[in-house]
């Protein structure tokens, strides 16, 4: 039985400059994981549930959740001292750890403190998305904006807490994608699924259709060839959509699938944000033998220019991406872009 904090220091070695930052960093996001995984398990008992009555940034609604995740998530962060500065889905701006001691500092975090908070009061799976960069500004001064805006493949660690029937912590630091299962009565992470791979052809589809008449030409020829019924090729594929980008990918990391939340007439940049979702997420299928493209362009190497930039996101089993792209690009950029209803 190896336990998540024993895994990251025998990997330590992995990084030739480490100083055992990274693996303090990566302890703070575990411990701040079981904080929140106690408090979403008894989410029905005590006032946690429902709405503040308060938009984000994005004018999405804010679920008490949020706030809380976001709370423990940078404080966990600040208190151990390895990070200049957090970027989140929940806070307008980034935030400057401005005391000497932060900004001696050399990582950055973005983060989604809770992915899927809609289903929080159904008791669905939610997760928690996160991100590390190294800061490109000067050691000793605050962080600026550029430190956030790095391209995906610059990323030096990235995860997911799935806060599901059992909590489990998945990462990468670019060798492998490996999973770590909480025991509850201890809380503590075994490694279960060392080096994971995401089979290179899946029979799962994700994606919400209710939005159909709104997708590109691309998507929704590619959505009636899952639907066509071919034995050889195990269609009609199954239509799997949970409304939680983790629980989402993580079903189809580990049986082989595909998700799409592509551009829509209504938002033609699509609905998830390439620092806090896409990019860890892509990072963590890619490690795993994946795919991650906005259906033409690698994710991680699309340059954001703002911090809650959205971006379509196509992304799973490496065969199936292959077909999506390529009825993708029978159509004209414009067509795909989005279809006007
Ligand atoms: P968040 O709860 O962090 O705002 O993210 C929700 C995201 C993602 O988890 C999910 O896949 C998608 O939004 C669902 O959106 P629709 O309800 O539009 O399908
Ligand atoms: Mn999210
Ligand atoms: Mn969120």
């Amino acid at each position: 039985m190896i336990t998540l904090s024993e895994y990251i220091i025998k990997k330590q070695h992995e990084f030739p400059e480490a100083t055992g930052e990274l693996t303090s960093l990566l302890g703070s996001i575990q411990l701040a994981a079981k904080v929140v995984n106690r408090e979403i398990n008894k989410a029905g008992l005590v006032d946690i549930i429902g709405t503040t009555g308060v938009e984000n940034v994005q004018g999405e609604v804010q679920q008490k959740m949020d706030l809380y995740a976001n709370d423990v998530f940078k404080s966990a962060l600040k208190a151990r001292g390895e990070v200049c500065g957090v970027a989140s889905e929940e806070e307008d701006e980034f935030v400057t750890f401005d005391d000497q001691e932060g900004m001696n500092n050399k990582y950055v975090v973005l983060m989604d403190p809770l992915d899927g908070s809609s289903n929080i009061d159904v008791n669905v799976s939610v997760g928690t998305i996160f991100s590390i960069y190294r800061r490109v500004s000067k050691i000793g001064e605050k962080v600026i904006l550029d430190d956030f805006l790095q391209t995906g493949d610059k990323q030096v660690a990235a995860g997911y807490v799935i806060y599901g029937s059992s909590t489990m912590l998945v990462y990468t630091t670019g060798f492998g994608t490996h999973g770590f299962t909480c025991d509850p009565s201890l809380g503590v992470f075994y490694l279960s699924h060392e080096n994971m791979q995401i089979p290179d052809d899946g029979a799962m589809y994700s994606i919400n259709e209710g939005n159909y008449l709104k997708f590109p030409l691309g998507v929704k020829k590619y959505l009636k060839y899952c639907q066509e019924i071919d034995s050889a090729t195990k269609r009609p594929y199954t239509s799997r959509y949970i409304g939680s980008l983790v629980s989402d990918v993580h079903r189809n990391l580990l049986k082989g699938g595909i998700y799409i939340y592509p551009s829509t007439a209504s938002s033609p940049q699509g609905k998830l944000r390439i620092l806090y979702e896409c990019n860890p997420m892509a990072f963590l299928v890619e490690q795993a033998g994946g795919r991650a493209t906005d259906g033409f362009r690698r994710i991680m190497e699309i340059d954001p220019t703002e911090l809650h930039q959205r971006v379509p996101f196509f992304c799973g089993s490496p065969n199936m991406m292959d077909k999506v792209e390529e009825m993708m690009a029978e159509f004209s950029p414009e067509a795909n872009y989005f279809q006007p209803v």
